[in-house]
């Protein structure tokens, strides 16, 4: 999703805004652009290729200045083409980039075209720029605030001005900003990983700030009413992330993440040494133990993560438990229980569907007992809820999910038994057993990414497939979903999955010699009612690719393929199970040649709606 990166320095601030918009490559974009200014004006060079051949663009242009603006582009309004592509200038003055959606520029762009204005994209975000120059009397920040005023949706700004060459100013609404501020030089950016290479000092935005930036300071106004008054935002240390864009021996990010797995949920799992609401923040105790009902409200692989957790909470909790895709939650009509826990689960925190169903639930359903479980401690939704429980995957470069959904899992899973506790429900044998079963889970992990030259053997005979059907039933029905969503998201194979008690009542009628079919088949007590349902596929000619336990006795034969899982692990089984399905469309991917980190039309964190 679009990346914004801005500099203002003492130092030609070119190299620093490439190597920033290069740490935001892996929100996935589709076209990027930088733009300089100094006292010979706005200067610009644009791409529709990857950040690399940018920098060659800008050096033929003869970027080089103290203050610039840079973006990364995921296409809404326009195609992704290089007049489309930020930052957009207006008539030589303005220059601006942007992230999020504006919902108004269709009435703005046809009054500014009525005052002359001429449009060269068909982009929303080159309404905000001529919007900008028309309320610009040599003043950029009282330019900005005025036409922020006039904006409805979402939006993240950096906007530069021919006239005030040394300052930049933001604004972010519904979009994410940061600030890093470096030694003589300040930078703001989408997120703090853009200017870790710079600075590990970094201001979060509120919602609706208005920022004016030099390279020694920066002036924050919040919005109050229609007025902007000044305002502190404190400097917070953040750990830089350098470290996590080292590829070290692996050929993608997505590869180094499947197997950073048994580490990944390790350290999630450090320092659990009792079950204890405390793990989910202050405050916790108070809020769970009312708790009536969860409900989950999540996008992506977060929503199986969900999926999954329903499963577990369920059955060990015993409460009630709803799964709720964020986009379609926040718009339906629901009937609330003010006793429910609201669970948003997000790699990002910033996924602005999960956000706004977060903020629905909270604020027009009046459900205040609100939990995030998150990857980035300082996301907005952590900020938002009351509790949060922090994965500890480290950042995640692969659009594809795949550390991140086995750490949310292993997280879940401890939330199951914290509310099983507080509801009396967990005794101290059990206690014991499971934190013993879910210290095991790295090992068992790492004895499952082993065998991974089987998964490769399997894939090359993927790579001229176009269909593939998933099944899966209980608790690991979700990880099918999983393993289809992995498989089409970094493949581009068409995938459907289905719980398999559902087989005969449609997908059946797709199987035959070429349609591939994957089964999850974990030692548990469906595993002979899924023997019978495969049995209902090989009898339609179908071909079997079967993950099973090691004592399912699913024999291989010519149209039966088995890979054998070392263990089975009981209830956390499902944490087991998905690791093949990510080697298998990893690989398959491979086999087909595809750009395995950055899939087309897809973004790592999808911060419009
Ligand atoms: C995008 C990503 C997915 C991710 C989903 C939800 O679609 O490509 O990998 O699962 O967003 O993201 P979140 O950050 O909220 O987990």
């Amino acid at each position: 999703m679009c990346g914004i990166v801005a500099a203002a320095s003492s130092r030609n601030v070119v190299p620093l805004l490439l190597e920033g918009l290069r740490r935001l490559e892996y929100r996935g974009y589709d076209s990027c652009g930088i733009a300089t200014v100094d006292e010979d004006g706005l200067k610009r060079a644009r791409s529709t290729a990857r950040v690399a051949q940018l920098a060659e663009e800008a050096d033929k242009a003869g970027l080089n200045a103290v203050t610039g603006i840079a973006h990364t582009r995921w296409a809404t309004h326009g195609a992704p083409e290089v007049c489309n592509a930020h930052p957009h200038f207006s008539r030589d003055t303005i220059g601006l980039v942007h992230n999020g959606i504006i919902e108004n520029y269709e009435e703005i762009r046809e009054r500014l075209k009525g005052q002359g204005y001429v449009f060269y994209s068909q982009t929303d975000t080159e309404v905000i720029a001529h919007l900008v120059h028309s309320n610009y009397h040599g003043d950029l920040l009282k330019a900005v605030q005025e036409s922020i005023l006039e904006l409805r949706g979402s939006y993240a700004i950096a906007v530069i001005c021919r006239d005030e060459p040394h300052h930049i100013v933001l604004a972010r609404q519904g979009s994410p900003l940061v600030l890093g501020v470096g030694d003589g030089e300040m930078l703001a950016a989408s997120d703090a990983m853009a200017v870790a290479g710079v600075t590990d000092r970094i201001v979060y935005l509120n919602e609706g700030d208005v920022c004016d930036i030099t390279p020694d300071h920066y002036d924050v106004y919040e919005r109050s009413g229609r007025v902007f008054v000044p305002a502190e935002r404190a400097v917070r240390i953040v750990q830089a992330y350098s470290g996590a864009i080292d590829l070290g021996p692996y050929r993608h990010y997505m590869q180094k993440e499947i197997f950073e797995q048994p580490r990944a949920i390790g350290d999630t799992l450090e320092g659990v040494v009792g079950i204890t609401p405390r793990l989910f923040g202050e405050g916790a105790e108070e809020i769970f133990k009312g708790v009536s009902r969860v409900l989950f409200l999540a996008c992506g692989t977060s929503y199986y993560a969900a999926s999954t957790a329903k499963y577990w909470i369920e059955a060990i909790a015993g409460i009630h438990c709803d799964v709720e895709i964020a986009s379609e939650y926040r718009y339906r009509i629901s009937v609330p229980d003010p006793d429910s826990l609201v669970v948003t689960i997000s790699q990002s925190g910033e996924t602005a569907d999960t956000l706004a169903a977060l903020k629905h639930a909270r604020d027009e359903l009046g459900m205040t007992r609100t939990l995030t479980i998150c990857n980035v401690a300082t996301s907005a939704m952590v900020r938002e809820s009351k509790l949060a429980y922090i994965t500890r995957a480290g950042v995640e470069i692969g659009v594809a999910s795949t550390k991140a959904f086995t750490t949310q899992l292993a997280s879940l899973y401890l939330l199951a038994l914290t509310l099983a506790k507080t509801q009396g429900r967990l005794s101290a044998e059990k206690e014991a057993e499971e934190l013993k079963n879910l210290r095991h889970l790295p090992a068992a992990l790492t004895a499952v990414l082993a065998l991974e030259p089987q998964v490769i053997a399997w894939a090359e005979r993927f790579t001229l497939k176009s269909h593939a059907l998933f099944l899966g039933r209980g608790v690991h029905f979700p990880i099918a979903q999983e393993g289809a969503l992995k498989l089409k998201e970094i493949s581009y194979i068409h995938a459907e999955s289905y719980p398999a008690g559902e087989l005969k009542h449609g997908p059946l009628a797709l199987v035959d010699e070429s349609m591939p079919v994957i089964a999850v088949a974990p030692n548990d007590r469906l595993v002979e009612k899924l023997k019978s349902n495969l049995q209902e596929v090989r009898a339609r000619g179908g071909e079997l690719y079967v993950f099973a336990d090691a004592d399912t006795n699913i024999t291989t034969d010519d149209r039966t393929h088995v890979i054998r899982l070392p263990e089975h692990v009981g209830m956390l089984s499902p944490i087991l199970h998905v690791i093949p399905l990510q080697l298998l469309s990893y690989h398959a991917a491979i086999c087909r040649g595809t750009d395995v980190d950055k899939p087309r039309n897809l973004a790592k964190s999808v911060t419009v709606e």
